[in-house]
């Protein structure tokens, strides 16, 4: 049988600066820049096969074959490589994640950018990596993000040519920690793609995407400086004015819980401590706790006796998207 197959890894990211919001939401065009750390103990691996045989796309995650929206979203990716590769042949998808999806870690992003580096291995395209990222993000707006490892700048533009991702940093540039603190693991009921939408209802939008300019500035200075203070107090702050844009949205997007809070005063304690640690949040209760190798032992230990915490994943800067084998 004819079959055009590879198979590639990719991780997710924490982003530093938030992407939330589209300036075109049909092509996934951010209202703004984003900065992120890919994340290395977070890796989903994908199996692409385009066959011949083949009526229907298949698409099997962590062993459970996907149907209606969420196969919908794949089989719309897998339309964008038919369409440059120039064929109509349907896909068999295999992907498993190594790490929780339910635990509050994005699989999208780690998810899209293999599926994206898998498609373009199976169909022999010859793209750069700035195209992979495009790509990547049409899927999925952070997967672009994930086709780099390290620290990674995800632009933002007009139109789909001006939307990819740059590396800054390689993974090996700065050991920051993220503490990955679950409190909860129930599925989220509003999901990314769709609180994306909601962005412009909020009378904080525009106020958010202007001020997040300029924190994108001295982000990328401060990771250039390994200035762990700056770098931490602006992923506070633009955590912060994302949860504000949230919750304004109407209807109005609550993804904090009582534990989240707890987790939030848990870290302003510790740095009245003098322990560096920060929190960032995505759309949903769990925090990322940002904090340098020598605090790690610290904060560990106190996290594993905090009952509202369920588990704690550690996590260090992590390489890009390849293709294996
Ligand atoms: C809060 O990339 O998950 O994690 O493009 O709809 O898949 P879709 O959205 P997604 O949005 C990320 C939202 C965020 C912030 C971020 O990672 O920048």
């Amino acid at each position: 049988m004819q079959r055009y197959e590879a198979t590639a890894e990719a991780r997710a990211n924490i982003a530093l600066t938030k992407y939330w919001g589209n300036a075109d939401d049909r092509l996934r065009i951010p209202a703004n820049e984003s900065i992120s750390m890919t994340l290395d103990r977070t890796r989903t691996v994908t199996t692409v096969s385009f066959r011949a045989d083949l009526k229907a796309d298949e698409v099997v995650v962590d062993d459970r074959p996907l149907a209606g929206a969420a196969l919908e979203r794949v089989v719309r990716h897998l339309d964008l490589f038919r369409d440059l590769a120039g064929t109509t042949w349907r896909a068999r998808v295999v992907s498993h994640n190594n790490f929780p999806t339910g635990a509050g870690i994005a699989s999208s992003a780690s998810g899209f950018a293999a599926l994206t580096v898998a498609c373009a291995g199976a169909l022999g395209l010859d793209l750069s990596p700035r195209d992979l990222s495009r790509l990547a993000r049409r899927g999925s707006g952070s997967a672009a993000r994930s086709i780099f490892g390290g620290f990674v700048l995800l632009h933002t533009g007009p139109s789909d040519e001006d939307a990819f991702a740059e590396p800054l940093h390689g993974p090996d540039w700065w050991e920051v920690c993220d503490l990955v603190v679950v409190v909860s693991r129930s599925e989220k009921k509003t999901p990314s793609t769709a609180g994306h939408h909601l962005a412009r209802t909020s009378p904080l939008h525009l106020a958010r995407v202007a001020r997040v300019a300029a924190l994108n500035e001295r982000l990328r200075q401060a990771l250039a400086e390994r200035d762990f203070a700056t770098v931490g107090e602006i992923a506070e702050e633009d955590a912060l004015l994302m949860h504000a844009v949230m919750m304004t949205s109407r209807p109005s997007l609550i993804y904090w819980l009582p534990e989240t809070m707890a987790i939030i005063h848990r870290v302003r304690r510790w740095r009245e401590e003098g322990v560096q640690a920060y929190f960032t949040i995505d759309a949903g209760p769990n925090v990322h706790v940002l904090t340098l190798p020598e605090h790690v032992d610290r904060l560990l230990t106190d996290l594993r006796a905090d009952p509202v915490v369920q588990e704690v994943l550690l996590c260090r800067p992590g390489r890009g998207a390849s293709l294996m084998g």
